[in-house]
């Protein structure tokens, strides 16, 4: 099966996204746009797992999210990977803590389930708002959104999420693990 972890962002971050990208959605060419109901933040890519892999997994995921603490973060920027001059990708940028220990956490604990495909690439946090199958000119568009500033959120949660390829791609939260709440002592 297809897995990753992901971040899921409040609703009311969601509509703050929706709001500001409505104008444009559908009116670029060349960009296609997922349904909002398949927006998430991407944390570790697995790829293929075996089934008979993900107790193991599971169990090893749990003990790394429950060490990291739960991160205060907001959309701020939108952007294109690999640029924004030519994009392929249309996303919004997480700032805040950078929860990059907590991504190698959870990579580390999929290569050791034996994970078929494990991103060594540097972490940019990120929603993937659109995708074009050929490069595209998206300064426009990102100059348009330049005065976005989202609300600021707890990242509370780590899921681990299935893909189901296909004409849409469709994704099942199989699990998810609290991370720890800050302390104040
Ligand atoms: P993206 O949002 O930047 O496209 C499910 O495919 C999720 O895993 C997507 O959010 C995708 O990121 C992410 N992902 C990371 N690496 C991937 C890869 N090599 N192949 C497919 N998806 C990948």
């Amino acid at each position: 099966m297809r897995l990753f972890t992901a971040l899921q962002p409040p609703g009311e971050v969601l509509d703050e996204i929706e709001q500001a990208i409505a104008p444009h959605v559908g009116r670029v060419p060349g960009l296609r746009w997922p349904a909002r109901a398949t927006w998430h933040i991407t944390l570790a890519f697995y790829g293929e797992v075996p089934e008979e892999a993900l107790p193991d997994l599971e169990t090893r995921l749990a003990r790394a999210v429950h060490r990291h603490d739960v991160a205060d973060v907001a959309f701020t920027r939108f952007g294109g990977f690999s640029s924004a001059g030519r994009a392929r990708v249309f996303w919004a940028g997480l700032s805040g803590d950078p929860m990059n220990r907590l991504v190698d956490s959870l990579r580390a604990a999929g290569r050791r389930a034996g994970a078929a495909h494990v991103d060594e690439k540097r972490f940019h946090p990120h929603l993937t708002l659109a995708r074009a199958k050929t490069e595209v000119d998206l300064r426009p568009l990102v100059e348009s959104l330049s005065g976005f500033s989202g609300s600021v959120w707890r990242a509370e949660a780590v899921h681990l999420v299935r893909s189901h390829l296909g004409a849409q791609v469709r994704y099942e939260s199989l699990a998810n693990w609290a991370l720890s709440p800050v302390r104040r002592d």
